[in-house]
């Protein structure tokens, strides 16, 4: 990969850190690439390459001077998550795509990093035949469910209370788990770039003084809940409260629908959503590949 900072007159392809000044041709190429979906902002983009984070890694391709193509992924200790990679589609099929995966992989690979994961979407056959070609399996699904506010099944809170703060929560002692498996590498750096950009607030869910489960979420018309986790010991009851919790909180503030992801392999989770009367409107697949050193 090449650090270097002059992009101009290079006849060849060059891959290598992206910077703030990048982030108008990532979100161009974004924009071009997944038309209607996941439509990030372009001050998301320079959000997030103003974070200074070792867990955040943006790459881009450059040829003859042009961004043609980016990737960024989030990195925990052995684990990292890719949330995007695209190519401008007039350069597609030309290899740009899978010199940036190689570079990352590589990058992250000497950072330590073991496994690394992403998410497809069910419609996007391109994208998953090319990460197979990458030596990505398919691992899994995520499915993601949908309710309109009104219809989501009232019910007591029974014996839980809850809490909105402002802004995310940091160093929680208490353990709790995700609904999928991408959220544990996404939470941080996603919450380091919504906190400035819009309002972010989570909502807390407690037994006594005990947490059993926490929902992050900026209150649009539709409430994509950013990140979402509950306590080990009756993970279902917690996340039905936690819903209830998070429909009155939508109600109050004139959100219309709340999307939430899951986990494929998580049944009881589905479940108590599907009986809160959420649909099943979409579903990605899980893919991972090893890294390997050297
Ligand atoms: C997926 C993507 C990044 C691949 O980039 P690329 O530079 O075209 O990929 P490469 O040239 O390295 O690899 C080509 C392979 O990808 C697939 N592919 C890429 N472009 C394709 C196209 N226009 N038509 C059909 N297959 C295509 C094929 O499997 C192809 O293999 P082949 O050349 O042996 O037929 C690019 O298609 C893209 O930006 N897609 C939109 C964004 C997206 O879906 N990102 C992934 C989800 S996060």
């Amino acid at each position: 990969m090449d650090d270097g900072e002059d992009d101009s007159g290079d006849s060849s392809l060059v891959v290598r850190r992206a910077h703030v000044r990048d982030a108008r041709h990532m979100y161009m190429i974004h924009v071009r690439s997944l038309a209607g979906v996941d439509r990030e902002g372009l001050d998301w983009f320079k959000g997030l390459l103003r974070v200074r984070s070792r867990r955040v890694k943006a790459l881009v391709a450059v040829l003859n001077g042009e961004v043609v193509g980016f990737t960024i992924a989030y990195k925990g200790r052995d684990r990292a998550y890719i949330d995007y990679l695209a190519v401008d589609p007039r350069y597609r099929g030309m290899g740009i795509g899978s010199r940036l995966l190689r570079e990352l992989e590589q990058l992250l690979a000497r950072e330590g990093v073991e496994e690394v994961g992403l998410s497809v979407k069910d419609s996007n056959m391109q994208a998953l035949q090319f990460y197979i070609k990458n030596g990505y399996v398919v691992r899994g699904v995520v499915l993601v469910l949908s309710a309109r506010v009104g219809d989501i099944a009232d019910g007591p809170l029974d014996g839980y209370r809850f809490q909105v703060v402002k802004g995310g929560v940091r160093g929680l002692k208490v353990k709790v788990i995700p609904t999928t498996w991408w959220s544990s590498l996404t939470e941080e750096p996603d919450r380091m770039v919504y906190e400035r950009l819009r309002d972010e607030y989570t909502l807390l869910l407690y037994k006594g003084s005990r947490l059993k489960g926490l929902a992050e979420f900026s209150p649009r018309r539709v409430m994509n809940i950013d990140y979402i986790a509950v306590s080990y010991s009756r993970p279902k009851d917690a996340l039905k409260t936690l819903v209830r919790a998070l429909k009155e909180e939508a109600t109050r503030r004139g959100v219309e629908e709340l999307v939430v992801y899951i986990d494929g392999s998580k049944n009881g989770l589905i479940n108590a959503l599907l009986e809160l009367n959420f649909k099943t409107v979409r579903a990605e697949y899980r893919l991972s590949k090893e890294l390997t050193t050297g």
